[in-house]
């Protein structure tokens, strides 16, 4: 078996910051892989350059034995790599089935002309999406909501229908950018169960990065922690989660000035973005230190 995915030495500079410093993993197809770390660990921009935002400063990634690193967003999300972002990205003023219509264009072969006159060509496809489509809204049961606004919902719909987006795609690898931020216990719980549902069911490899070090038990087959953009270590995740170098990275960024971190929001149903990551689930020593380092 080959990994679907290989990060291979990569690093990043912004100005004298190293925010990921030769960083290097595999993911093999259908496994969860998770990257956790404190704020600012470089969790974030391993994304974005595994989805083509950013460039490697040196380093590259391969994805199905190709090297990817030089190709643009669109493309990379052709190969069959779809995401969600930290903070979440929808068109608010379109309905969630509109917005899930988005993610199945980078998947469109007809071009312009054919568009324009809508030929058979463009109606079957526009009829798979479609057909693409629905299969999400009844995977993720947003049957309820496929006709609302998506800026009239709650936070934690919203989350799911921007995974519901990713997943229109058909991606072969889903990257899932703090999945759980923002969601309450049972919300939480639910994304734990399409997370399983998305590799048991549909066959999808996922990467995610976490703070919620229960949901990241419950669902990863592997583990990688970062610290200042180094690798600290990598395995199961109770193996991660006891590695001392983990553990003092942890301690280490805890500041006692630092607020108490908010209660997790009850009930599910604010619709405003959350402050900071849920803490409520987190094993001891291994909450998030720190909010901010929204990127
Ligand atoms: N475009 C950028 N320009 C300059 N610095 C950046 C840029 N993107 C990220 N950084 C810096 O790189 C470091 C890693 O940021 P990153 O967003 O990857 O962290 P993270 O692990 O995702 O943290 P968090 O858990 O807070 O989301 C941080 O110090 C951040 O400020
Ligand atoms: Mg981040």
């Amino acid at each position: 078996m080959k990994p679907l995915l290989q990060v291979e030495r990569l690093s990043i500079q912004f100005g004298g910051l190293k925010a990921v410093d030769n960083v290097s993993f595999e993911i093999w197809p259908n496994e969860v892989f998770s990257l956790i770390g404190p704020n600012g660990a470089g969790k974030t921009t391993i994304f974005n350059m595994i989805s083509g935002l950013y460039s490697p400063t040196s380093g590259f990634v391969t994805f199905e034995g190709e090297k990817i690193s030089h190709l643009a967003p669109y493309e990379i999300a052709r190969l069959g790599i779809a995401r969600t972002f930290q903070n979440i990205e929808l068109f608010e003023h379109a309905t969630v089935m509109q917005n899930l219509l988005v993610g199945r264009h980078c998947h469109r072969h007809t071009n312009w002309l054919q568009d324009l006159f809508f030929t058979p060509a463009t109606r079957r496809g526009e009829l798979q999406f479609r057909r693409t489509v629905e299969e999400v809204i009844e995977f993720l049961d947003l049957q309820h909501y496929r006709d609302q606004m998506v800026a009239g919902l709650p936070y934690g719909v919203r989350k799911v229908v921007e995974l519901g987006r990713a997943l229109a795609m058909r991606p072969k690898l889903l990257l899932l950018d703090e999945p759980s931020s923002g969601l309450n216990v049972e919300e939480t719980e639910e994304m734990g169960f399409w997370i399983e549902d998305i590799k048991h069911d549909l066959g999808i490899t996922v990467l995610m990065v976490e703070h919620d070090m229960g949901l990241v038990s419950r669902v990863s087959d592997r583990v990688l922690a970062l610290n200042q953009g180094e690798m600290l270590a990598l395995g199961t995740s109770e193996e991660v989660q006891s590695h001392p170098d983990v553990v003092e990275a942890y301690l280490g960024g805890a500041d006692e000035d630092l607020p108490p971190t908010p209660p997790p929001a009850e009930g599910g149903d604010g619709s405003s973005p959350p402050a900071g990551s849920s803490m409520s689930h987190a094993a001891p020593g291994l909450g998030r230190p720190g909010a901010g380092g929204e990127s």
